[in-house]
């Protein structure tokens, strides 16, 4: 039913625009993709097409606007989902972050086609992205930086220097920006403390004069929305980087394994093995004196290709529920116009694969006994020492690679319940936690107690 209404909606729509339409079909590439123009959006042609997806798609999509830049240019995100603007109990939230570095163009470009391409292919009835979307929703920023792409775009000419447009109006590099969690982890670690969850004060986020506008915006916008998994997508080679990028000893160049390292290790594969530069075991490096020793398969820990302290990778890893990657898809950072539509064909499939990731692990409700949900809820996994909270509606999403596992439900004042569950590949499991009070617990008990006495006066006749 609601299928129908949207393609009526569309055919409407796309009457009203049917001189663009002819302009299009003369152009056989054009029409071949889709109506995906593979060319480079300044801000105000970055916010038209995502205005036009909007338009073109409008029961399942929906703009929003995190915050702004430095400058003043609005944080656009563009969300799909088959209830746009609602969080529904159980459905997880997946992002993407284009461009944080703004000179590094292709992944915003990247974003822009994928959310035109999602629209069109669901339009068209594709079942794999017509589930995707019913299940998921998904939130796509092309661009974190838009001052510095910018001012990166402006420069004359296709060959665009290294670093101008990197860091925001301000100076700062968003990638080293945000709040260095890594180093308490590192000291609880050795010391006994929590392993997530960590940046306990809101408040003083607001306060830090030190946080750029960009980061402040995507710091509200990681705690409140329950990701579950993300990708920031940069410039500059080719590899999927995943957590930890900032090494324990502070050396330059050491293995940093999370305690997830296995999942975040097949969810970067899931990336890279459908890209076929990306996962070339004889791709030789962007550059003769790069040093790609630590690419396996197309993929990297951050900490053992280079140490980054304040990245946005961890953070999410450390202070929310949220797994993310560092997506590198371009030896050029800002490469001339003609082939974005190679970097597009290159990325399509792995872009599609790994929001599909968000399905695997284990995920499910806790409650208590009435039924009622019980949101910030710990849910612990043995031998992995990182453990998720419930989300508002006592939903939680736990993303394990295949195995058996022991999972367990905890809230103070409630009963822990464990569980055994085998995990598969994909689909992941749903597991649903009730939890007995204590109270009710100690309720339960003491009738008990009062019926045992009741027994024992009877039988002695006292
Ligand atoms: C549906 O979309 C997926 C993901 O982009 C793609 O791999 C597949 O070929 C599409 N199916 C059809 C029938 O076009
Ligand atoms: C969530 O639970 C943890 C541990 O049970 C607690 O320390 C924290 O304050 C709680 N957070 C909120 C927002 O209730
Ligand atoms: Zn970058």
């Amino acid at each position: 039913m609601k299928r129908l209404f949207f393609i009526a909606l569309c055919g409407t729509l796309a009457l009203l625009s049917c001189g663009e339409e002819k302009r299009a079909s003369a152009d056989e590439r054009f029409a071949e993709d889709g109506g995906i123009s593979f060319e480079y959006h300044r801000y105000e042609e970055l916010r038209k097409s995502l205005v036009s997806v909007w338009l073109q798609c409008p029961t399942i999509s929906r703009i929003y606007t995190i915050g702004e830049s430095f400058e003043g240019r609005e944080l656009l995100v563009l969300e799909m989902s088959d209830n746009p603007g609602v969080h529904e109990p159980g459905e997880p939230e997946f992002k993407y972050i284009g461009n944080m570095h703004g000179n590094e163009a292709v992944g915003r470009e990247l974003l822009i086609y994928l959310a035109q391409n999602l629209c069109n292919e669901y339009q068209r009835g594709n079942d794999t992205i017509i589930e995707l979307i019913h299940s998921t929703r998904i939130h796509i920023m092309p661009s974190m930086n838009p001052d510095g792409f910018e001012k990166a775009a402006s420069q004359p000419g296709d060959l665009k220097d290294w670093f101008v447009g990197r860091s925001n109006a301000q100076g700062v590099d968003l990638n080293r920006n945000f709040p260095d969690l890594d180093r308490i982890v590192y000291v609880n670690e050795k010391e006994g403390g929590a392993n997530n969850h960590l940046l306990k004060d809101k408040k003083a986020v607001e306060e830090n004069t030190k946080l750029a506008p960009e980061t402040k915006a995507v710091i509200h916008w990681i705690m409140d929305v329950p990701f579950v998994l993300s990708a920031n997508l940069h410039g500059g080679d080719v590899v999927a980087n995943y957590p930890y990028d900032e090494t324990r000893s502070g050396s330059t160049h050491e293995y940093s394994a999370s305690p997830d390292d296995v999942i975040f290790k097949s969810l970067a594969r899931a990336y890279s093995s459908l890209n076929p530069i990306m996962s070339d075991p004889n791709r030789a490096p962007c550059r003769k004196n790069d040093d790609d020793s630590s690419f396996v398969d197309g993929i990297t820990n951050g900490g053992a290709w280079y140490s980054v302290p304040g990245g946005m990778q961890d953070f999410n890893y450390l202070s929310t529920n949220c797994f993310e990657i560092t997506l590198e898809l371009s030896c050029d950072k800002f490469p001339p116009e003609d082939t974005l539509k190679m970097y597009w064909d290159q990325n399509k499939n792995s872009l599609v694969n790994y929001i599909e990731q968000i399905h695997r692990g284990v995920k499910g409700f806790v409650r208590d006994l009435q039924g009622n949900p019980i949101s910030n809820a710990t849910i612990s996994v043995d031998d992995i020492d990182h453990d998720m909270t419930s989300a508002k509606d006592g939903d939680y999403w736990r993303l394990l690679a295949p195995g058996n596992y022991k999972v367990t439900a905890s809230a103070p004042g409630y009963l822990a319940v464990m569980k055994k569950v085998a995990v598969p590949h994909s689909p992941g499991v749903r597991v649903d936690f009730d939890l007995e009070s204590l109270v009710e617990r100690k309720e339960e008990e003491k009738e008990e107690l009062l019926d045992w006495w009741k027994m024992m006066s009877e039988t002695l006749n006292f």
